[in-house]
């Protein structure tokens, strides 16, 4: 989401909360979308006249540009971003509650067998990332911006992949997230995420921004052998 003016803009659950259960139930989504993420926003809020509005740029651009922001409160509006990115990220991606699994398509799904074999060789990457990790942070599903390659990473705590990736969607691991509903068996919560995973948007987007990327890299190809 974007500033308006001084105010940053929360975004709406994009499903009804009763509709992701049984991964959480709607108290427990509360929890998590109110205390852990509107919260943010409003810390951020709080702030923002400190730093004079974001003059309409995303959560992402001032990330990604964080010179815009005056260096006397760089490091908490960052800090309050950040948090407010990664849940953004999270939570729109997300759809009702599936016992099946959503199969990607298209150019995604071509990418995931190129890179992955098939979407269960992906996902059982996707979960091993997720189990290796030590600490709070995120899985990412990452496309690569020269090759367009599908890739998985994680981060610790807020922090965000570097700018050079296109980000496709993230897991919250942290115990925030599944440690009510879940107790102490995290695969349950990874496996559960698949069933709430918003694969068709994920396959429309990536299929999107590789029709763009391709665009651009041709122009800038032309442009070369032109001058
Ligand atoms: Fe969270």
């Amino acid at each position: 989401m974007n500033f308006n003016g001084n105010i940053y803009i929360p975004i709406r659950f994009p499903v009804d909360r009763e509709m992701l259960y049984p991964l959480w139930d709607a108290v427990e989504l509360d929890l998590h979308y109110e205390y852990q993420y509107r919260r943010e926003v409003e810390q951020l809020n709080a702030l923002s006249v400190g730093i004079g509005g974001g003059k309409g740029y995303s959560a992402r651009a001032l990330l990604q540009k964080p010179n815009l922001i005056p260096q006397y409160c760089r490091g908490d509006v960052l800090k309050h971003l950040k948090t407010v990115f990664c849940h953004e990220v999270f939570f729109n991606n997300l759809r009702p509650f599936y016992d099946g699994l959503e199969m990607p398509s298209g150019k995604f799904k071509d990418a995931i067998c190129k890179g992955f074999g098939n979407y269960a060789g992906f996902l059982y990457e996707f979960k091993e990332n997720a189990l290796r990790m030590q600490g709070s942070g995120f899985v990412w599903a990452l496309a690569d911006s020269r090759s367009g390659e599908v890739l998985i990473d994680t981060t610790t705590g807020y922090e965000i992949p570097n700018a050079r990736y296109h980000i496709l969607f993230c897991l919250d691991m942290w115990e925030h997230a599944w440690i009510l509903r879940h107790r102490t068996s995290v695969s349950t919560y990874i496996d559960g995420f698949y069933h709430i995973l918003n694969i068709g948007k994920i396959s429309d987007e990536y299929e999107d921004w590789y029709e763009k990327r391709n665009k651009r890299q041709a122009k800038e190809s032309f442009k070369k052998t032109a001058f």
